[in-house]
Formats: C-alpha cells, sequence, structure tokens
C-alpha cells in the first residue's frame, strides 16, 4: 500500500521551518544580523566587520578585524592559472550570473584542496571564495570590454577593490560607502533561497564551492536576486515619471508582477528597502538624475494603494547601482559578490549540524500501470 502524508507543501515551503540558524533573523520588519539590527549595522560597521560577525557570531576587536583583512587580501587577487581559464570563457552573449556561476566552478579547479573538508581548509577556502567573488566579476566585466584584468590594492576595503577592479579608477569616499553599506544590507538573509539550496548542497557532505555554485545558480533566478536587474529594465522602459502610474496600473491589470515588490516573509515591508529608498534618493540627485528616484516613487505609491505590496531590497538597489554607473546586468553578481559571506556563515553551520535533507514528495501519479 502507498503511504500517505499529511499536508504536502506545494507552494514554495511556505511557513515550513527546514532547520535552525543562528546567523540572522527576522521577525515581522525586524531583520538582525547575530542579534544586531541591519540598520546599527548600516550605519555603523563596514563590510568586513559584518563579515567576520556572520561567521564568528561576534563583532570583531581592532586586531580581528585586521587579522581578517588581511586573510581576505591575501586571497584577494586571481591567480595567473585561473586567470587563463576565464579567459576561455565566452563573455558575448551570457548572462554575467551564468559566467560567474561558471567561473566559481572554475575556482575550484584551480584549488587542489578543494575536496579537503578539514576545518582548517574549509576556513582558508571560505576567505578564497568571498575575497574572490568581487575579483571574479569585475573580471568578467573587464574581458567583455576587451580590457585588462585590474589587480585588487593593498589597504583597501573590498568595496573600494570592486569599484576599482571594475572601473580601473579610484572610487570617492562617498561612493565606496554606499557601495559598502549595499554590500553590508545584502549579506544575509535567513533561510532565503539561495542560502537554502547552498545549505542542501553542503548537506550531501560536498565541498564548499559545490555549495556556493549551486547558490548562484539559484541567485540568478528573477524571483530572487535576479529581480534587482529587472527593476531598473522597468524604469528604462517607463522613462518618465508622467508615464509611471498608468503603466504599472496596466502591468498589474494585466496579472504581471511588478519586479522588487512583495516577499514571502515581510508583509510590513523589508527595513533594507528603507534604507536603499533614501540612498537612492541621494545618489540619483548626485547623479544628475533625479528621475530614477522619483519614477521609483510612483511605482512605489501605485503599487502600494493597487496592490498592497511593498517594495523588497532589490526595488530601490537598482537605481542605487545605476547612479554609480554600475552596468544593469552586473546588478545581481553584486548580490553574489555580498551574499557570498551569508553562503559561507550559512555552509559552515550545516556542516557543524549536519543530517543530509531528503524530504518526501507525495506521489500523485499514475499507479498500477502494466507494461
Ligand atoms: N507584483 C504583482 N503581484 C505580486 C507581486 C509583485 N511583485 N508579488 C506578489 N504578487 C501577488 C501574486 O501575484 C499573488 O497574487 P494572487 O494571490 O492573486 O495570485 C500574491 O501577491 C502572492 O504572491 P506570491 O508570488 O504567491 O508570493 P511568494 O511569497 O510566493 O513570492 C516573491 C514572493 C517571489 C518575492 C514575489 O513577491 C515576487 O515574485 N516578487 C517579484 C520578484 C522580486 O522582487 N523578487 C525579489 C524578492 S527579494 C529577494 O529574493 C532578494
Amino acid at each position: 500500500m502507498a503511504e500517505t502524508y499529511d499536508g504536502a507543501v506545494d507552494r514554495g515551503l511556505e511557513g515550513v521551518v527546514a532547520c535552525t540558524t543562528a546567523i540572522s533573523s527576522i521577525v515581522d520588519a525586524t531583520l538582525t544580523y547575530r542579534g544586531y539590527t541591519i540598520e546599527d549595522l548600516a550605519e555603523k560597521k563596514s563590510f568586513e566587520e559584518v563579515v567576520y560577525l556572520l561567521w564568528n557570531n561576534k563583532l570583531p576587536s581592532d586586531s580581528e578585524l585586521t587579522e581578517l583583512k588581511s586573510k581576505l587580501e591575501k586571497e584577494a587577487g586571481l591567480e595567473p592559472g585561473l586567470i587563463a581559464t576565464l579567459k576561455t570563457l565566452p563573455t558575448e552573449n551570457v548572462h554575467p550570473m551564468a559566467w560567474l556561476r561558471t567561473a566559481a566552478s572554475a575556482m575550484a579547479l584551480s584549488d587542489s584542496s578543494a575536496d579537503d573538508m578539514s576545518k582548517e581548509d574549509l576556513w582558508r577556502k571560505t576567505y578564497r571564495i568571498t575575497s574572490k567573488m568581487g575579483a571574479l566579476v569585475a573580471a568578467f566585466h573587464r574581458l567583455r570590454n576587451g580590457s585588462e584584468i585590474v589587480p585588487p590594492k593593498a589597504g583597501k576595503s573590498m568595496a573600494w577593490n570592486f569599484l576599482y577592479m571594475l572601473n580601473g579608477v579610484e572610487p570617492d569616499a562617498e561612493t565606496e560607502k554606499v557601495f559598502d553599506t549595499c554590500l553590508t544590507l545584502h549579506a544575509d538573509h535567513e533561510l532565503n533561497c539561495s542560502a537554502f539550496s547552498a545549505r542542501v548542497t553542503t548537506s550531501s557532505l560536498s565541498d564548499v564551492y559545490s555549495s556556493v555554485v549551486s547558490a548562484i545558480g539559484t541567485l540568478k533566478g528573477p524571483l530572487h536576486g535576479g529581480a534587482n536587474e529587472q527593476v531598473m529594465r522597468m524604469l528604462k522602459k517607463i522613462e518618465t515619471v508622467e508615464n509611471a502610474k498608468e503603466w504599472i496600473k496596466n502591468a498589474l491589470a494585466n496579472k504581471e508582477k511588478v519586479m522588487g515588490f512583495g516577499h514571502r516573509v515581510y508583509k510590513n515591508g523589508d527595513p533594507r528597502a528603507k534604507i536603499l529608498r533614501k540612498m537612492s534618493e541621494s545618489m540619483t540627485k548626485k547623479s544628475g538624475e533625479p528621475q530614477w528616484y522619483e519614477i521609483s516613487k510612483v511605482i512605489d505609491d501605485t503599487v502600494q494603494s493597487e496592490k498592497g505590496l511593498l517594495p523588497n531590497v532589490d526595488f530601490y538597489s537598482a537605481t542605487v547601482y545605476y547612479s554609480m554607473g554600475i552596468p544593469l546586468d552586473l546588478y545581481t553578481p553584486i548580490f553574489a559578490v555580498s551574499r557570498v559571506s551569508g553562503w559561507l556563515a550559512h555552509i559552515l553551520e550545516q556542516y557543524e549540524n549536519n543530517r543530509i535533507y531528503r524530504p518526501r514528495g507525495e506521489y500523485t501519479g499514475h499507479t498500477h500501470l502494466k507494461i
């Protein structure tokens, strides 16, 4: 007799608590990393301090922060062998997230200890992968434009170095701070789709690179990290403040999803969106194109009044990145540059208390067929 199960969850595991975690928490509209609110961290701490916090369950002392930075710095550049492999990958008509997924996998092939599961080596790989993610995204952009890959500079923050490796130009202090805050805001988010994916891969005791590759593939989708790029594409189509309200009303009437709105967990607003909204307002002004914020605001008001949905992290981050001159298709890879720190926190946590994820599926297909 076939086994039957109560309550098969076909609708995206809504409300299912799949594991315990001590990394980040969402309660109503409050997001905390290891007990600190996202507002406090965004205002008062650097991305590197946040990375230390996520991995070590405490904020770093000065000497701990110096040690973390030097370990990240040691791994920051791309080795010649890895660059040679990257140069063989196509960049034309290739989405940067697809390229990044392959490049992260190539990183494993250039690491002779990729399968070493010792604690010490897991930590080495944690620094290596986190540190190189920004260099990979920047390298993709340089390679597709036929420019030389720019190596990182010593003594600079990860935010500074990412912008420098991308553009080959030193960013100003304000731009560095804004980008650093964006990295902090995207670093972790409880059991989000990509972190869950990383944990599932980890639970088979696969190697850490495989878990990160799984997570990159998951983040790529437009219902998850891919939404930020789509937000900017939508704003470009809308073009003017005058068009915005009607455009959105039509989209909703046609049952289209407005990218950057809605969330499985937040029903009273995403606290990251509130911080990013202010950043979007000031950055679009600074770049001389305030209309992108103004259009966003009309969309925000319209989606709220028509559908009762609030913006998520992807909505206002789009105009922040746009104001910084970042190409649209790099928005989701940038998400990965930050979120890799959270994925690794989840991967380490999963290894510490592992049991393979193996749920059941309630069978609804044919039975008793004969050949
Ligand atoms: N625009 C229009 N309608 C929406 C939107 C949206 N952005 N989001 C949800 N809805 C509607 C749905 O159509 C559905 O309506 P219905 O009940 O009449 O069918 C209802 O609200 C519930 O939405 P679901 O899609 O079932 O909600 P779920 O929790 O499964 O999905 C998600 C959450 C994926 C974020 C969804 O809101 C969405 O697709 N948003 C747009 C994509 C996006 O911004 N993703 C980024 C999320 S944040 C992140 O991952 C980094």
